[in-house]
């Protein structure tokens, strides 16, 4: 693990074969410990998959820089349109110039035609994207856990889903990934915090992303995981439907 930013905290961490998660923990404003990650993929085509907040731009920026040459990112893509999603989307289309948004239909046609300073690229629900060695696919998944554009990115050759919200987990983020269980923190996390948009499509929508057989879940907020993706993510289903 490599800091790159001493006084914020930011690391960088190869969660997976070319797979970097940048962490940078924060205190929520009731002291509480909490964490922001963006998931790099190193390849002919690099991707970085959410922006961070717009005011941790440069804690991100570097942290990327420490991998990859900024100017080499190509997409930049994110779950849907939240400041810690996406805040800083603008600012990356600026500083890596051949880069464009990758996003849903319905992020597109919501928000990100409008917003973004350079027209997206749409992924249809299911469609796949090469990026060299690496290959991802979009799974639109509305409201799951929240926002009508959600949706999240398989990438195949490392069986890695990047999971977004799923599985949020309170603290600073750290080991960067385990093999521990995350549902029990997520859930009480949940419980706390009513995040999630009880949607009634939850079962189906899990039951595709289950379907991709993830052996690391790259989760936003917290440690990433190792282990039967499929299983863990069925467990959530069970919990949501309870
Ligand atoms: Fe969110
Ligand atoms: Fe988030």
């Amino acid at each position: 693990m490599t800091v790159t930013d001493t006084q914020s905290g930011t690391n960088v961490h190869e969660v997976a074969d070319g797979i970097y998660r940048i962490n940078t923990p924060v205190e929520t404003p009731d002291g509480d410990e909490f964490s922001f990650n963006q998931y790099l993929i190193v390849d002919d085509e690099p991707l970085l998959f959410h922006t961070g907040p717009r005011k941790m731009f440069p804690l991100v920026r570097a942290a990327v820089a420490s991998v990859v040459p900024v100017e080499r990112i190509r997409h930049i893509s994110f779950s849907h349109v939240e400041a810690d999603e996406c805040g800083s989307l603008n600012d990356w289309l600026r500083v890596a110039p051949r880069s464009a948004p990758l996003c849903g239909n319905v992020a597109a046609f919501t928000s990100v035609a409008d917003l973004a300073d350079r027209a997206p690229r749409v992924l249809a629900d299911g469609e796949a994207l090469s990026l060299g060695r690496h290959s991802v696919r979009w799974f639109d998944t509305p409201h799951l856990p929240h926002a009508w554009e959600c949706g999240f990115l398989s990438e195949e050759r490392t069986r890695t889903l990047l999971c977004g919200d799923l599985f949020t987990q309170p603290g600073a983020g750290q080991p960067p990934v385990t093999e521990s269980d995350i549902l029990g923190p997520s859930e009480a996390f949940r419980h706390a915090l009513d995040y999630f948009s009880h949607t009634k499509n939850t079962r189906t929508l899990i039951e595709r992303l289950a379907s991709t057989n993830p052996t690391t879940l790259a989760c936003m907020h917290g440690s990433g995981w190792r282990g039967d993706g499929a299983a863990l993510l069925r467990a959530l289903g069970d919990a949501l439907s309870a």
